[in-house]
């Protein structure tokens, strides 16, 4: 059974509810799934500060289990998802990143499936930069991206970005529409497929 690891950062949940299906699209492509969140940096005052964090974090806190390395070593194919922050990844998504380096080093992470979905509050605010910012990282792990490009009709409902899944949530929390949770489902039913094939 081919594995895939959905790995995201989330402060207010609209990545979340992107990873969610991701991960439920590459289960329906009969993967195994591992959905995991990375751990939070920030402290507690800046959490405190804005109600929309402080609600996301305790409702995941007994929900999702946190991403380690062994996840993306496990892996045949991986997801990482991301809000926007300046048009780059998320800090907390860095600092995982940066936590690969032995697996990068022995080749671990290399010649898996490989793809990347973000969420921004504004459409034009950084949707398409932080996931190529993602794409970057991958060359240097020597995966193959697995975008979604224009593959199938379904991806222009949800604003036609074919990098990965993208939301605009306007700075509102679980704000993914039916059809960029569809676009999200395809998303990981495409990895899961080119994953299998990868690793066969
Ligand atoms: C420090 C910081 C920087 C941000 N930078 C951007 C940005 O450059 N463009 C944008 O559209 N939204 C930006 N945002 C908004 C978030 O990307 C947006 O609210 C996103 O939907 C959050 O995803 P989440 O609910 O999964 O945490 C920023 C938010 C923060 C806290």
């Amino acid at each position: 059974m081919t594995k895939i690891a959905v790995v995201y950062y989330s402060s207010t949940g609209n990545v979340h509810q992107l990873a969610a299906a991701v991960a439920q699209g590459a289960e329906e492509a009969g993967a195994e799934v591992r959905l995991r969140r990375v751990p939070e940096l920030a402290p507690e005052e800046a959490i405190a500060s804005n109600p929309l964090w402080r609600a996301h974090v305790d409702a995941t806190a007994g929900e999702v289990q946190e991403a380690t390395p062994a996840d993306l070593e496990w892996a045949d194919g991986y997801a990482l998802g991301t809000p926007t922050r300046f048009g780059t990844p998320a800090a907390q998504m860095k600092q995982f990143i940066d936590t690969l380096g032995g697996l990068w080093f022995t080749g671990k992470l290399a010649n898996k499936g490989a793809t990347a979905f973000t969420s921004a509050q504004n459409v034009h605010g950084g949707n398409e930069t932080t996931i190529l910012t993602l794409f970057n990282v991958f060359s240097h792990f020597g995966a193959v991206i697995v975008p979604p490009g224009y593959t199938d009709p379904l991806l222009f409902e949800a604003g036609g970005n074919p990098y990965g899944t993208s939301n605009a949530s306007g700075g509102k929390s679980a704000t993914a529409s039916e059809a960029e949770l569809a676009a999200a489902r395809y998303q990981g039913r495409r990895l899961a497929e080119v994953s299998a094939k990868l690793a066969a």
